[in-house]
C-alpha cells in the first residue's frame, strides 16, 4: 500500500527522468514564449510598416489620380499639351465650317472621311481606341496619314464617358460622325460580348456625352445594310422590315437603329443613320473577303469561295469608299441641327436612316475573276456550301431615298474600284508577299 503510494507519489526511475525533462520542456518552453513574445511584437511592428506603406501607396496614387486626368484608362488622354492638340485639330479654315467628332478615326471610313473634312476645311478630331481586331499597324499607318494633314487622333474608348465628356467640354463640336464599331459577321460567333461592348454601349456612352453637349451637335453614324437580314424583298428599301437579324452584329446595329430614336425623342438630338453596303478600297479592312482573297491570291494559297443554298452564288453591293465618303459628308451637311439644351428636348428633332449601296451586286466568283485581272495572278478556289455563320446570300441597295435627299449617286464600279484597290495594296505592301506563283499569268 505504501509503496504504492510511494510509487503514486515516486513514480519509478523511468518516472523520475520524465520529470526531469518535463523540468527541461518547461525552460524550453519559457525560453521559447520569450522568444515568441519578441516574434510578435516584430510582427506587431512589420504589420504596421507594411499598413503605413499601403496608406502611403494609396495617398501617392490617389493624389496622382487628382492631379493627372489620364492615370485612371490605359489609354493616354489629357493634359495642357492635349488639350491643345485637339483644340488645333478641331478649328476649321472655311468660314462656318463645321467641327467633327469623328469616331473610329482610324478605321477605313473614318480616315477618310476625316481627310475628307479636313480637306474642304472642316475641323476634324478623331477618335479611336486602336484594338487589335484587325492589324493595328494598318490603324497607326492610317493615323500617321492624318497626321501628316495636322489631324489629331485621340487613343481612347468610347465607353470612356470621362473623356468624351472632356472632349466636349474642349470642343464645341457641331457634328459627330460616329463610326467606330465593332465590325465582321463571323467574328460575334467568337467574340460576342465585344459587339455589345462597342455597338450598344460605347453608342449609348456615346449618346449620352451628345444629349448633355452644349451646344448639342447633330450626329451622323454607321448602320448596316446588314439589319436588312432574312428580308428578301429586293432592292432593299428604308422602308421594308429589318426585324430579322441573322447574326449578332446585325442585331447591335439594328439595336443602334432604335436607340438613337430614342435619344432623338427624349433629348431632340437630330440622327442621321447610314446602312452601308459593303464598303471597299484603298486603306480597307483586312477581314473583308476582297482584302484577304487579294494577300491570298499573291501568296498562292487558295481561297475559300462560299456558295448559298441551291448553288447560287453570293452577291454582294459593293460599294466604293469615295462613293460612301461623298454620302456621309452630304450627310452632315444636311443634318438638323440637335434641338435639346441642358439635357432636354426644345422640339422635335430630324431622325433619318439612308441605304448608301451601290445598286448593282456583284457575285463573289465575279469579284474573284476581277480581282485575278487586276492581280495577273490566277486564284487557287475552293468553293463550299455557306455555312450558317450570320452571313445573308446577297445585299441589294435601293437608294433612292439617299439620292433624293443627299444627292447620293455612286459613280464607281467594282471594276474601277478594285483596280485602285489593287494599286494602293501592292503600294502599301509591297510584291514581297507574292510568292513564286506570281508569275503564274
Ligand atoms: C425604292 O424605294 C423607293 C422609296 O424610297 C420606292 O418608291 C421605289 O419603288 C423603290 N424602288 C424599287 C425598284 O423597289
Amino acid at each position: 500500500m505504501r509503496t504504492l503510494m510511494e510509487e503514486e507519489l515516486f513514480p519509478s526511475t523511468p518516472g523520475k527522468v520524465k520529470i526531469e525533462r518535463a523540468h527541461q520542456m518547461n525552460r524550453q518552453l519559457n525560453r521559447c514564449f520569450a522568444s515568441t513574445s519578441i516574434m510578435f511584437l516584430w510582427a506587431l511592428f512589420l504589420i504596421a510598416l507594411t499598413a503605413s506603406y499601403l496608406s502611403f501607396q494609396s495617398f501617392v496614387s490617389t493624389s496622382s489620380r487628382l492631379f493627372s486626368s489620364s492615370s485612371s484608362s490605359a489609354s493616354s488622354w489629357g493634359g495642357l499639351q492635349w488639350e491643345r492638340q485637339v483644340r488645333a485639330s478641331a478649328s476649321h479654315r472655311r468660314s462656318s465650317g463645321f467641327t467633327v467628332l469623328v469616331t473610329g478615326a482610324a478605321g477605313f471610313v473614318g480616315s477618310h472621311c476625316s481627310l475628307a473634312l479636313h480637306k474642304r476645311g472642316d475641323g476634324v478630331v478623331g477618335l479611336d481606341n486602336f484594338n487589335s481586331y484587325y492589324d493595328p499597324s494598318l490603324k497607326k499607318a492610317r493615323q500617321s496619314l492624318l497626321s501628316s494633314h495636322s489631324i489629331f487622333i485621340v487613343n481612347g474608348d468610347l465607353n470612356d464617358a470621362r473623356l468624351l465628356s472632356k472632349l466636349f467640354d474642349v470642343v464645341p463640336f457641331t457634328h459627330v460622325l460616329h463610326l467606330a464599331a465593332q465590325a465582321g459577321v463571323r467574328y460575334a460567333i467568337e467574340n460576342p460580348s465585344s459587339y455589345v461592348h462597342s455597338n450598344i454601349a460605347g453608342l449609348v456612352t456615346l449618346l449620352e456625352a451628345a444629349r448633355s453637349a452644349d451646344p448639342q451637335p447633330a450626329v451622323v453614324w454607321a448602320s448596316s445594310s446588314s439589319v436588312y437580314g432574312l428580308n428578301d424583298k429586293v432592292p432593299f428599301s428604308e422602308s421594308h422590315r429589318t426585324d430579322r437579324p441573322a447574326s449578332l452584329y446585325a442585331a447591335t446595329k439594328k439595336a443602334g437603329e432604335e436607340i438613337t430614336h430614342t435619344y432623338n425623342h427624349i433629348y431632340g438630338l437630330s440622327i442621321t443613320g447610314l446602312r452601308f453596303f459593303t464598303v471597299y478600297g484603298p486603306w480597307g479592312r483586312p477581314d473583308m473577303a476582297y482584302f484577304f482573297f487579294t494577300k491570298a491570291i499573291l501568296a498562292g494559297k487558295p481561297i475559300t469561295i462560299f456558295r448559298g443554298r441551291d448553288r447560287v452564288d453570293l452577291a454582294r453591293d459593293f460599294t466604293y469608299i469615295d462613293d460612301i465618303v461623298r454620302g456621309c459628308l452630304a450627310s452632315l451637311d444636311t443634318a438638323g441641327k440637335s434641338t435639346g439644351s441642358g439635357g432636354k428636348k426644345r422640339g422635335p428633332a430630324q431622325y433619318r436612316i439612308f441605304n448608301l449601296g451601290n445598286t448593282a451586286p456583284v457575285t463573289v466568283p465575279t469579284l474573284v475573276s476581277i480581282l485575278e485581272r487586276h492581280l495577273k495572278v490566277k486564284a487557287k478556289k475552293n468553293v463550299i456550301e455557306m455555312p450558317a455563320n450570320g452571313d445573308v446570300p446577297f445585299t441589294h441597295a435601293n437608294i433612292t431615298l439617299a439620292m433624293a435627299e443627299l444627292g447620293y449617286k455612286p459613280t464607281t464600279n467594282l471594276e474601277i474600284g478594285l483596280k485602285k484597290f489593287v494599286k494602293w495594296y501592292l503600294s502599301y505592301y509591297g510584291f514581297t508577299q507574292t510568292g513564286p506563283t506570281s508569275t503564274n499569268l
